[in-house]
């Protein structure tokens, strides 16, 4: 296809099944027991056999990224071009509705990431899919990454004795204008695919089908912008954003910066699973624009075309080169206030605390309230220990980047291991 996504499949809708919208007036716990019996049935086509439907299609089936594994999804995965963030209020009544919000989670991601055709329905009824994606359902390297925030270890479910050791609420940082209506949740939804009508597709799906056991708190969708002209995507400073980041292929290095391992002072239940920071960052990009390129520069201590450190002067120097400051004791060449300095000082003291996996995505929904323009970043990172971006964070609280910026939102959540096989379901270990 012209676009690069995948052909869809073309088998018809399977019979029977009950479409998510006949549920809607029920309980929760009626409609997600009905959509089991229906998937039961054979009525909706299970992960595996949409995935085996989708590679015999005459389409490449690159566009699946397997939804089993001990890690979930959409952490060490190349970024996607479209990323969405949805926060939640948990509202199911009990434990026992809780575990079943998580079932039907999980069959919907499953389903949803492997692609292929849902339940079909009579003639008289409502149909069971919106259409957005066609006929069928493409995976379009669709993640979709759950969280969870320290909010749903309260007393609600019986859960604070399992809570993640470093887990907690969001606290304001010196600058932040955290706005209460965008910040924290029980529950966080990371939804990243190639295209924009796929990640609405999911969020859809999901919405309907976990309807009366969560609650949309904020949402934001967002885009990684196309490398201009190469290398690492711009942000909307007009900088490459994203190139100092541990390398994702490395098991080690991921083991050691990201993933909870087995053994340690957390919960045997988080291992696979990590710490995700998220940061919705407003830019304030008519002030920005009236700095000058020089300075701009100093303030994120690398160079703006290339994307080079400060030491590398020409404009095709690659971006890919490192920053080093043994030989700037004083910040001569690369100020000592500057973004990338602070974030990651290069100093024995600092050391712990100066790597984190950053997945971060571009947001725009101008006009905001009050007629502005709204244009930032859903800053996102994933890191094994909490503390050390709160350390890295609090280090930014004296860069020159502050008043270019304000801090509107987010949260603290820990991503939870991934699903193992069509046995397992999204938080099975803690709830068991
Ligand atoms: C929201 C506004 C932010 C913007 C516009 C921004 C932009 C940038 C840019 C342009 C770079 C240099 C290129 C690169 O290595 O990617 C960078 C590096 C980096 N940023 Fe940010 N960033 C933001 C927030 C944050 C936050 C909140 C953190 C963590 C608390 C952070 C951590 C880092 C780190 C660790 C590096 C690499 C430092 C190094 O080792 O050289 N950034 N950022």
């Amino acid at each position: 296809m012209s676009d690069g996504r995948p052909l869809r499949v073309e088998a018809g809708w399977n019979s029977g099944g009950c479409p998510a919208g006949l549920f809607a007036r029920r309980s929760f716990l009626q409609g997600t027991a009905a959509s089991v019996i229906g998937a039961a049935g054979g009525s909706v086509l299970d992960g595996d056999a949409a995935l085996a439907a989708v590679a015999s299609g005459d389409q490449a089936s690159g566009g699946v990224i397997p939804f089993y594994g001990y890690h979930q999804a959409g952490i060490t995965t190349a970024p996607q071009t479209i990323g969405a963030f949805a926060s939640f209020d948990v509202t199911a009544a009990d434990r026992r509705e809780l575990r079943e919000l998580f079932r039907a989670l999980t069959a919907r991601a499953r389903f949803l990431t492997a692609g292929g055709t849902g339940p079909k329905a009579p003639p008289d009824a409502p149909p069971p899919d919106n259409g957005i994606l066609g006929p069928g359902v493409v995976p379009d390297d669709l993640t979709i990454t759950v969280a969870l925030g320290a909010s749903l270890f309260d007393d609600r479910y019986g859960l604070a004795a399992r809570k993640p050791t470093q887990l907690k609420t969001m606290q304001p940082f010196r600058h932040d204008d955290l706005d209460p209506a965008l910040s924290q949740g029980d529950l966080l939804l990371q939804v990243c695919a190639g295209h924009r009508d796929t990640t609405v597709h999911a969020m859809l799906d999901i919405l309907a089908h976990t309807k009366g056991a969560m609650k949309q708190r904020w949402r934001f969708h967002c885009q990684r912008n196309p490398p201009r002209p190469t290398g690492i995507p711009r942000d909307w400073f007009g900088f490459k954003d994203g190139i100092t980041n541990p390398d994702t292929t490395n098991t080690a290095t991921m083991d050691k910066v990201v993933w909870v391992q087995p053994n340690t002072a957390e919960p045997a239940w988080t291992a696979g699973g990590t710490y995700q920071a998220v940061r919705i960052v407003h830019f304030h990009l008519e002030a920005w624009q009236k700095v000058p390129v020089a300075q701009q520069e100093r303030i994120f201590g690398r160079r703006k075309i290339s994307g080079a450190p400060m030491y590398a002067v020409s404009d095709d120097a690659p971006d890919t080169l490192d920053p080093v400051y043994t030989n700037d004791p004083q910040g001569l060449i690369t100020p000592l206030n500057c973004h990338i300095r602070l974030a990651n000082p290069q100093t024995p003291e600092t050391a712990s605390t100066s790597t984190i996996l950053r997945r971060s995505y571009d947001y725009e929904r101008s006009p905001d309230k009050d007629g502005d323009l709204d244009l930032g970043h859903v800053f996102c990172c994933f890191q094994r220990e909490l503390d050390s971006y709160i350390a890295m964070q609090t280090r930014l609280e004296d860069e020159t980047l502050v008043p270019y910026i304000s801090p509107r939102g987010g949260g603290y959540f820990f991503a939870l291991p991934g699903v193992r096989n069509d046995q397992d379901y999204y938080a099975r270990a803690l709830l068991t």
